[in-house]
């Protein structure tokens, strides 16, 4: 699969929403899950490590998943991340990585997973029991955040009663909605959830 973010990886970081929502997306998480220096976190489609980079002094290590060696290439360059953040550049939905942790984060990354359901399985698969799940995303949007011809978006948002059944099926309880950030485009509002929940 070509690499979708090769082309906007060297200069992701400097984009303003980007910014604002690894802020929001970040500091949300950081008042919704207690985290301790014992925890192992993966960051799935960790990008160039804006939400990584938030939790990295918190917990004992992360993992950095992604499908783009040009976003990871970003991450391992940052000092302030290494010795802390391991890079997998690997599909774990298609090739899980066989290693639990105590919990998965997620920023903007779960639209460009085609199929939820699996997606959120191998999540559970990848949690210790008692294992966490703080994922954020669009809320359901009439699909014009990105543009029409875009490449790999395959869900405008994510409608949060549907998420919440599909996480509940998948073995997930304490599931808990809330809006982080609300971020602009044309004037056009698009909030952002992070749901938190916990593996049975
Ligand atoms: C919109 S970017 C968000 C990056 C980062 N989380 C942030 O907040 O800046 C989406 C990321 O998800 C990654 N991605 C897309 N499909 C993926 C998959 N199946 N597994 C892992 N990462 C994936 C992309 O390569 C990209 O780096």
């Amino acid at each position: 699969m070509a690499d979708l973010f090769d082309e906007k990886a060297a200069d992701w970081d400097a984009g303003d929403m980007k910014q604002k929502l690894s802020k929001g997306i970040g500091s949300a998480i950081l008042k919704s899950i207690h985290l301790s220096e014992a925890m192992h976190v993966m960051d799935f489609g960790a990008g160039t490590g804006l939400i990584s980079s938030h939790l990295a002094s918190k917990v004992k290590r992360i993992t950095a998943v992604d499908i783009s060696p040009a976003m990871l290439e970003q991450l391992a360059a940052k000092p302030e991340l290494k010795g802390k953040v391991e890079t997998v550049c690997q599909d774990i939905i298609k090739q899980p990585l066989g290693r639990q942790f105590d919990l998965i984060v997620s920023a903007m990354a779960m639209h460009h997973v085609l199929d939820t359901t699996l997606m959120l399985q191998r999540f559970a698969e990848h949690l210790e029991a008692g294992g966490q799940i703080a994922l954020a995303d669009l809320d359901e949007e009439d699909g014009t955040f990105h543009p029409a011809d875009i490449e790999g978006v395959y869900h405008a948002g994510f409608n949060q009663m549907e998420l919440q059944g599909i996480l509940a099926k998948a073995g997930f309880v304490d599931i808990a909605f809330q809006i982080v950030i609300t971020v602009f485009k044309d004037d056009k509002p698009y909030p952002v959830f992070l749901v938190t929940a916990t593996k049975a």
